[in-house]
């Protein structure tokens, strides 16, 4: 199969990774759109604007589907994407919310982009109550440059330490994960796995994988280096 997917940069690459571990013999072709990154702090009207020719690039490709490895694309544009194109398309928080509803979970707080915590799609699709939703503007351009400051992540942690999980609602966050577990002993959950776990794909392919960047430079290859660790082409679109 051919799997398309996309993110503003490389945290949509924690979704990919984990589909490659389940799912190896497949044909994957991630786009990266680190030209306009973050996305999480624009408004809807601009992302659709981006969107648009990620969806025409994955059409030309001639992808079997599109998994939408961005959070903040998934809570605000998933429905008028879907409109732009007969290829079938996977958003990332409809499995997490699934699952989570479907567990004894009574109180979650989630860490996600302005845009993603500002479209309530979490407390409006959460059947428990006591659902925290907290802006972390900070962690996107912290891993895309790669300058962690515990300080702040900490500061965040301080404040959800005590639900019964934190869910990562921006695919760049597993990037954090071993930061996050310096201050946090609660369940942390990546939504790849609940999107992984809600989909059957095929696996009877060649393994290819093609990355797409809008722009690249030598600190986004060392980014890809440490989370891809199969061979891939590259290339700037
Ligand atoms: N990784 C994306 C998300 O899941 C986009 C983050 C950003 O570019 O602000 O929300």
């Amino acid at each position: 199969m051919k799997i398309g997917m996309f993110d503003s940069g490389i945290g949509g690459l924690t979704v990919l990774k984990e589909f490659i571990k389940k799912y190896p013999n497949n044909h994957y072709i991630y786009y990266g759109d680190t030209k306009n990154l973050p996305y999480g702090t624009k408004d809807k009207e601009e992302l659709l604007k981006l969107v648009k020719p990620i969806i025409s690039f994955f059409a030309k490709q001639k992808v079997d589907f599109i998994i939408i490895a961005c959070g903040t694309i998934s809570s605000t544009c998933f429905s008028e994407l879907k409109k732009m194109t007969t290829i079938p398309v996977y958003d990332i928080i409809t499995p997490t919310i699934n699952y989570l509803n479907h567990n004894n979970y009574k109180s979650m707080a989630i860490f996600a982009t302005n845009r993603t915590i500002d479209s309530h799609i979490f407390k409006d699709k959460l059947i428990a109550k006591d659902v925290l939703e907290i802006k972390t503007p900070e962690f996107v351009p912290m891993i895309e440059n790669n300058k962690l400051d515990l300080s702040i992540i900490k500061n965040y942690c301080l404040q959800v330490f005590n639900h019964d999980i934190l869910i990562l609602g921006c695919t760049h966050y597993p990037l954090l994960i071993n930061e996050l577990k310096k201050y946090l002993s609660i369940p942390i959950l990546n939504m790849a796995i609940p999107l992984l776990n809600s989909i059957e794909i095929s696996n009877d392919t060649n393994f290819k994988l093609e990355l797409y960047f809008t722009k690249i430079d030598t600190n986004l290859i060392n980014n890809i280096q440490k989370i891809i660790k199969e061979s891939y082409i590259i290339k700037e679109i």
